[in-house]
């Protein structure tokens, strides 16, 4: 059900890689509550070529651009308020990568390149859209930017490697550019720390179906589909949440504040029988 909540809204959604994608729900949600808004993702992404698909359903124009390129950046926000007809609303940053993961290396034995590649591509990429957006004055008065988080910022998951650091950074960004766009233009700046979900990101994770299904029995509503987090990020954009800044908001089915539950405790009595 569709309630009209971005109505008159412009933006600009990162991420959309295929169906699978976070960033391809919000779009669609997005259309379906009556904003307009470019795509783009990384140029080798566009290979791909699914998100010709979604550009088409959601009347959106793709403009490519890589996120860890401040160049691009600027390209992409000054493309994107010619295409859409004025200045900006709402960001979503949905982009994570690295190459220590793809490439199997543990958290002891990291490529330190790739470590920084990773910084820059799934952490810096944020601060670099707020950087070039506050330079160009691209965002609108009450503007709404948003970035997906992982727990692994606050705990430990030896699986997640650098991507934790990565996700520390993010969400410490969003706090600090948060305050700093708050006081310059009542620009919103949060984070969403998102529950284990089926993606091309997530699913390179090693081990990610068994940590899938741990999540997913620890949670007293079980794991956030990308759907549902589609719909919160769509409830930040809008105006329902004007006072909303400098947050991390966790989206995970109450996982984050369980210590164990029954479901778990049975399985560990059962090995022990
Ligand atoms: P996805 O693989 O569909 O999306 C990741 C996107 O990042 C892709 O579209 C990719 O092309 C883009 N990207 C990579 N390098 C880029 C660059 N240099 N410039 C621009 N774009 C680039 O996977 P998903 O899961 O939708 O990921 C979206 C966000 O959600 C990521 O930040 C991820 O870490 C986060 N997240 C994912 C979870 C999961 O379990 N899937 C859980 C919590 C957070």
């Amino acid at each position: 059900m569709a309630y009209g909540l971005l109505k008159g809204k412009r933006g600009i959604i990162s991420g959309a890689l295929d169906e699978n994608s976070i960033a391809w729900k919000v779009a669609l949600k997005a259309k379906e509550e009556g904003a307009t808004f470019t795509l783009t993702n990384a140029p080798i992404a566009m290979r791909m070529g699914a998100i010709n698909q979604l550009a088409e359903s959601c009347e959106a124009e793709i403009i490519p651009a890589d996120a860890t390129s401040v160049e691009d950046l600027e390209n992409l926000y000054s493309k994107s308020i010619e295409t859409l007809g004025g200045k900006i609303d709402f960001v979503l940053h949905s982009i994570g990568m690295s190459p220590n993961i793809r490439k199997g290396r543990d958290y002891g034995h990291l490529n330190y390149d790739w470590y920084v590649k990773s910084l820059d591509v799934s952490a810096l990429s944020l601060h670099k859209m707020l950087h070039v957006a506050e330079k160009l004055d691209a965002i609108n008065e009450w503007g709404s930017v948003v970035g997906l988080s992982y727990i692994a910022a606050q705990r430990s998951y030896p699986f997640y490697t650098d991507m934790a650091d990565a996700k520390a950074v993010l969400e410490s960004i969003a706090r600090n550019y948060g305050f700093r766009y708050g006081k310059a233009k009542n620009v919103r700046v949060n984070t969403i720390s998102q529950s284990p979900t089926r993606t091309t990101a997530g699913s390179g994770i090693g081990g990610f179906e068994s940590f899938y299904a741990f999540a997913d029995k620890m949670s007293p509503l079980g794991n956030a589909s990308a759907e549902d987090c589609a719909s919160y990020v769509i409830t930040l954009f809008s105006d329902l949440t004007r006072m909303v800044t400098m947050q991390n908001l966790f989206h995970d089915g109450g996982y984050s504040s369980t210590g164990i539950s029954e479901e778990l405790m049975q399985m560990i009595q059962q090995q022990q029988q």
